[in-house]
């Protein structure tokens, strides 16, 4: 059997984190150049020497390796581990032992998709070792089983994004690719605080049982926002976007998920001129996001976000389309 290789890359959230644990929908855009790569191969003796067959690329900040044995149970109790145990269920389990290593440029506990990444180039770097093409939506239910063991109840949004080739509407567990504004561009911020996805998910989850009214509420209009935004992206109304994108960072802010790094990026952003920004992905830490009309606009709003604090800044297009 052949070296198999599979990538990913990770995803920002547009509107729609945490509504989307529910059902209601969500847009969700990739990051094309925040790349997971893993190689998966049959495991050498051991005695023999070590030959690492994985590419390095200087950028990658996790390296994870994991031991998978013929017919055996997945006992790593991590993402990967278990999205690839799902994937070789799915496949017959094979003949020999295999080892996937897998090196991610995703910061993890940014909202930016890590687990779901690694678990998506996992499967993809297994099936191509196993010489069995596989289709997306094979791939996207084998790292979802990862995803529901690093986050809890994952609404699937995330293995969604880090396999699409553009911006897609998430919506109960279905996907449609979207069509984005040609020049606008997203400015994404490192708070450089970690947030846990499945902790702000409880969070959200315990006001649900404790304020179900007023809880229920924010979560409706957050869906609102989300319709709302994705005619701003077919008409390519920014300024309207924009707002939106704020109204659904003080839902958010409300229900709990903020917290004063993100606030602080969020008004530098607007103060910079920014149309719209919000926090993106689980919150209580992790990244936001800022809205730029060009790469010009998005250079002020980057220079504007490292002032107020931001540890790592990407920017990013809004899809394919761009
Ligand atoms: C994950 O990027 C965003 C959340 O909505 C969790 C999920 O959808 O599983 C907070």
């Amino acid at each position: 059997h052949r070296v198999g290789t599979g990538s990913a890359h990770g995803k920002i959230i547009l509107l729609g984190e945490h509504t989307v644990v529910y059902g209601m929908p969500a847009i969700a855009i990739p990051m094309p150049d925040l790349r997971v790569d893993a190689v998966a191969y049959q495991r050498a003796p051991i005695g023999s020497p070590y030959i690492d067959p994985a590419p390095r690329r200087p950028d990658t900040e996790l390296i994870r390796t994991v031991h998978i044995d013929p017919g055996g149970d997945d006992a790593s109790g991590d993402s990967i581990g278990t999205a690839a145990h799902a994937l070789l269920r799915i496949l017959g389990y094979p003949a020999h032992p295999v080892d996937v290593v897998v090196r991610c440029a995703v910061p993890p506990g940014r909202g930016l998709g890590a687990s779901a990444a690694c678990a998506l180039a996992a499967v993809r770097a297994l099936a191509d070792h196993l010489d069995h093409p596989l289709p997306p939506e094979t791939l996207r239910r084998a790292a979802q089983r990862g995803e529901d063991l690093a986050h809890g109840t994952a609404s699937g949004i995330d293995a969604a994004a880090c396999l699409a080739d553009g911006p897609i509407w998430f919506e109960a567990g279905w996907v449609r690719p979207l069509t984005c504004p040609a020049r606008a561009r997203i400015v994404v911020a490192d708070t450089g605080i970690p947030g846990s996805t499945s902790v702000a998910v409880a969070h959200v989850r315990t006001r649900l049982g404790v304020e179900s009214d007023w809880a229920r509420k924010q979560l409706i209009t957050a869906a609102a926002l989300t319709r709302l935004a994705a005619d701003d992206l077919a008409t390519g109304a920014l300024s309207a976007l924009g707002r939106h994108c704020l109204a659904s960072h003080a839902l958010l802010s409300e229900l709990g998920v903020s917290c004063q790094a993100l606030d602080r990026l969020v008004t530098a952003a607007v103060d910079a001129g920014a149309p719209g920004a919000k926090l993106t992905g689980g919150g209580l830490g992790g990244c936001m996001i800022a809205l730029a009309e060009d790469i010009p606009h998005a250079d002020r709003v980057a220079a504007a976000l490292e002032r107020a604090g931001a540890v790592r800044i990407w920017t990013i297009p809004f899809g394919a389309a761009a």
